[in-house]
């Protein structure tokens, strides 16, 4: 199809709609001599009107509050989905789709959800369905394991991929800060929600996960598969203790390729060596580790979040989408998706994985338990790498910290159950996992 002009209409003028429709206003000669492609600001939908225009120069009549003004419009080609939560915008993207639109969207929670039944509608009506800005902001990570590394297996994957967490993690390092107290700032500046359930217990990371694992392994996985744990329960004796180690605490999304052509998927807060690249990730920054079997490890690092980081990948999916257009194909990365549906690669459970850990136990400052402690742990193939006994607590407890060599997950449960049945131990052990792929 020829056309000299590819319109777009944005659903949702909020954070990142508003970025996208100052790049799309803004730089519209750049993105045409770029790109080869004039893209035209139609429609922009939004609950209730602006008394302002938001600091951005819009074309007359374009702010609605009705989404049929985008969806059923036959002049709009492109819908940008920006409104986010699942319901109003699963049946608004499925609708434009059944028109025959083209649809972007930076909605992790809905694809992770409804990606398959998206993907599959989006190939019978042959439109395309984009979604980089859904994981990791504006780095450009769904792009980059859909086409460069295409000709990779990818060995495993390692994301830090929620800014709040690891805004709360870095402040915790570097201001000796409890959890609660940074969660509070994190809240004040507008780096967390007021309800942070959603961040700070991994779930944000884990639909992201599923987004990247879909690429990656052309795997179609749901968040009941896999283990998911937040940063709640990190104290600042872990931090400080994981230091003195020679180690810094990150939330990980993994993802790794195990014999048997399963996936280990999980997400939980990791010990991974203070001199990676992946450990001096600060503040609210995003990180993808990507290990392909020809490229070998890639980092990839930027701004996961905020209004134009954001905007900046959605804008490339509308450039890809209106290429798509003009030549009346969808784009690779839904055919990948749709692939995956048909593919047999299984999630690995957690009970089945292999790493090291940390491990604190608060026990009885007398002679003797530590020897129990660690027959425990051999009787379960469990061998400690080393120990250090910290902190009288005042109440005649210590706490006694080790490190192991890989162990399964199975028998470290099993070994922490009976260990739980001594006197001597006090309290639930802190577990963290350990990551020693990520050091380079
Ligand atoms: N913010 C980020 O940094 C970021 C990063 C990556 C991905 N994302 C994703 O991008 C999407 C948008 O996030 P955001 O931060 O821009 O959200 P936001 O600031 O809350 O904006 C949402 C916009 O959608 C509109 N809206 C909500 N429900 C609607 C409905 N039923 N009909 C019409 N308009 C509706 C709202 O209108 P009113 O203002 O009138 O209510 C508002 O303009 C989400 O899926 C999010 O997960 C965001």
């Amino acid at each position: 199809m020829d056309k000299s002009c590819i319109n777009v209409g944005i659903l949702g003028w909020g954070t990142v709609g508003t970025g996208v429709s100052k790049i799309l206003m803004n730089q519209n000669s750049l993105i045409a001599k770029n790109s080869g492609t004039e893209l035209c600001l139609k429609k922009i939908v939004k609950r209730t009107l602006p008394a302002t225009r938001q600091g951005v120069e819009l074309p007359m009549d374009c702010l609605t509050t009705d989404p049929a003004e985008v969806v059923d419009n036959p002049e709009i080609d492109i819908v940008v989905e920006l409104i986010g939560g699942v319901t109003t915008a699963h049946s608004l993207i499925k609708r434009a789709i059944q028109n025959g639109k083209h649809v972007v969207t930076a909605n992790k929670a809905l694809l992770a959800e409804h990606g398959g039944e998206l993907f599959q509608l989006a190939s019978e009506h042959k439109v395309s369905l984009n979604f980089e800005a859904s994981t990791a902001g504006g780095i450009p990570i769904i792009k980059t394991l859909q086409e460069s590394f295409a000709g990779n297996q990818i060995h495993s994957l390692y994301g830090i991929v929620n800014g709040t967490c690891n805004y709360i993690l870095t402040e915790m390092h570097e201001r000796a800060v409890d959890f609660s107290d940074v969660l509070k700032v994190a809240q004040d500046k507008g780096y967390a929600e007021a309800d942070p359930t959603l961040d700070v217990e991994g779930i944000d990371a884990a639909q992201k996960l599923i987004l990247l694992i879909a690429l990656a392994y052309r795997s179609n996985i749901s968040l009941s598969q896999f283990h998911v744990e937040g940063i709640t329960s990190i104290t600042q004796k872990e931090i400080q203790y994981a230091r003195e180690l020679g180690y810094v605490i990150k939330l990980l999304a993994i993802a790794k390729l195990t014999d048997g052509n399963r996936v280990e998927a999980r997400v939980h807060p990791t010990l991974v060596p203070e001199r990676s690249l992946l450990a001096n990730v600060g503040g609210a920054f995003n990180a993808v580790c990507v290990i392909g079997d020809a490229v070998g490890p890639t980092l990839f690092y930027g701004q996961g979040a905020g209004e134009m980081p954001t905007a900046s990948a959605v804008v490339a999916d509308v450039i890809d989408a209106a290429k798509s257009v003009q030549q009346g194909v969808s784009s690779p990365i839904s055919q990948a998706w749709l692939a995956g549906a048909q593919a047999e690669v299984g999630v690995c459970p957690i009970d089945d994985i292999e790493t090291r850990y940390y491990i604190r136990f608060v026990v009885a400052d007398r002679p003797g338990v530590l020897a129990k402690i660690g027959t425990i742990l051999g009787n379960w193939q469990i061998s400690i790498a080393s120990v250090i006994q910290k902190d009288p607590h005042g109440m005649e407890t210590v706490s006694l910290v080790m490190l192991t060599h890989k162990a399964q997950e199975k028998n470290m449960k099993a070994a922490l159950a009976e260990i739980y049945t001594l006197e001597d131990v006090k309290d639930e052990a802190q577990l963290i996992r350990i990551e020693e792929e990520v050091d380079f």
